[in-house]
């Protein structure tokens, strides 16, 4: 990134960016720019709602897990009452980190150092030699930080490390319609299957939010193996990016899904019939809802700013057994401008089949795990971006991304009018619109703004003009 002869170079240069990106361009070098990852630590990191984990991660009182907002370490963990928290691993005494595994089960945390002691609701409960020396410390003021927000949807627990905003309800809009179809098709929602995977990528962790928020243009191409190989159906693989299939690219309030399916079948994401008739339910969804789910072979989405999600049908993990559905939800974790640490877990409705839920876990490990076959055709293409972001010729030659597809005067593209749920969807998948919305996203927060001034849409853009 070029300083200028102010000094002033995060203003100027990304006002500019954001001018550039209702042109559909967006440049290379801020996929590796040490400076933007601070700013990116603190105005989004600092103030969005963080995915955390699912509930049944943590069923029973006293269990825990290590998870992060950022650079920052909380415990997630359920308390003998049953009440879910996450606290801030960091002693109040002198800062050491107090839990040491990555999870477990526990009554008490104890500090390694000089041994204080905390229930696992935070509470201070011992202090070594208190009565000598801490006589007159206020034990109820020296319990474990909790997070400032924390809220839960459907089971899945987000945070936030900033105590004003938007609430998650807010935050979710009613992007909710579409992630109700993911957690409460089954019958008694969905249940997170092990522990989640985690492995760190040598990538800006903007490469695959990108990717997320609608890169079917990418499938057919960048995963041609899995075809070759017979591991991903013909339906899915073959003929993403194609056009010639109900392929909408939806954008709601923020957030991004993309939905591939046929129309008046009953598809259900390749879930067997008897899942579909033993474990799904019409109870927690309108009609709509449950119409488009019944459509639907694949979902592909990302909720702002580092959640993404695929529940998948038309795939396996042999080529002799049938094709079966998996569902996975990540989380990108910047390490730095050149590496995140990637979460991911295999989920499955809780009251399907034991046997089933097993296949569901494998079908996300050999496609979405970390050696997953999808998950390896495109970590070294992320790789590359980013390496090609570091180096000088990016920044002395302007380099600008092409984010153009689907812009009015690019290509041809359409709003369905019919479209049942909230947002909008376009009618076809080639377009690039939610990566432009998470990039318009992304430079709002930077420029402490409000996020809702993303734009994002023809409509929306269609309207600001009309005021
Ligand atoms: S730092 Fe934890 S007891 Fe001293
Ligand atoms: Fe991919």
């Amino acid at each position: 990134m070029a300083i200028d002869d102010t000094g002033d170079w995060t203003e100027r240069t990304l006002a500019d960016a954001r001018d550039a990106l209702d042109e559909g361009l967006f440049p290379l070098e801020f996929f590796h720019d040490e400076q933007l990852h601070q700013l990116e630590m603190e105005r989004i990191f600092g103030t969005a709602w963080v995915f955390i984990g699912h509930e049944s991660e943590i069923p029973e009182p006293g269990d825990y897990a290590r998870r992060y907002i950022g650079d920052d370490t909380f415990i997630f963990v359920r308390d003998e009452s049953g009440e879910v928290n996450l606290l801030f691993d960091s002693c109040r005494h002198r800062g050491a980190r107090v839990c040491r595994a990555e999870q477990g089960n526990t009554t008490h945390f104890r500090c390694p150092y000089h041994g204080w002691t905390y229930k696992n609701d935070g509470e201070a409960a011992g202090i070594p030699q208190k009565s000598k020396a801490f006589k007159n410390l206020d034990r109820e003021e020296h319990g474990l930080a909790h997070v400032p927000r924390l809220e839960t949807y459907e089971g899945l627990v987000f945070a936030s490390i900033s105590d004003e905003g938007p609430s998650l309800e807010e935050w979710l809009g009613d992007f909710k319609w579409y992630f109700d179809i993911h957690m409460k098709l089954p019958d008694g929602g969905m249940e997170v299957i092990g522990e989640p995977h985690r492995w760190v990528i040598d990538a800006n962790w903007k490469t695959i939010a990108d990717n997320f928020n609608g890169d079917s243009y990418h499938t057919a191409w960048a995963h041609g193996s899995v075809l070759d190989l017979e591991l991903g159906g013909e339906e899915t693989v073959g003929h993403a990016g194609t056009g010639d299939s109900m392929d909408r690219h939806i954008h709601c309030d923020g957030h991004t899904t993309s939905m591939r399916g046929f129309e008046d079948e009953d598809v259900f994401m390749t879930y067997p019939e008897e899942v579909v008739e033993d474990v799904f339910s019409r109870d927690g969804l309108s009609e709509d809802q449950w119409q488009v789910a019944r459509q639907a072979l694949s979902f592909t989405g990302a909720i702002f700013p580092n959640f993404g999600f695929l529940h998948f049908g038309d795939t396996t993990d042999d080529p002799d057994k049938d094709v079966a559905p998996f569902f996975t939800i990540r989380k990108w974790r910047p390490l730095a401008p050149d590496k995140m640490e990637l979460w991911s877990w295999g989920l499955a409705p809780k009251n399907a089949p034991e046997e089933f839920k097993q296949r569901m876990y494998k079908m996300y490990t050999a496609n979405f795990g970390p050696t997953g076959n999808f998950e390896q055709d495109d970590v070294p293409i992320w790789k590359g971006i980013t390496d090609g972001a570091k180096g000088q010729f990016a920044k002395t030659s302007d380099f600008q991304l092409n984010y153009q597809m689907g812009l009015d005067w690019m290509s041809e593209m359409d709003i369905d009018e019919n479209w049942p749920g909230p947002g909008f969807a376009y009618s076809e998948n080639l377009e690039e619109g939610g990566m432009r919305l998470f990039h318009e996203q992304w430079y709002e927060l930077l420029a402490e703004n409000p996020r809702e001034n993303a734009l994002g849409s023809p409509i929306n853009i269609q309207e600001s003009e009309d005021k």
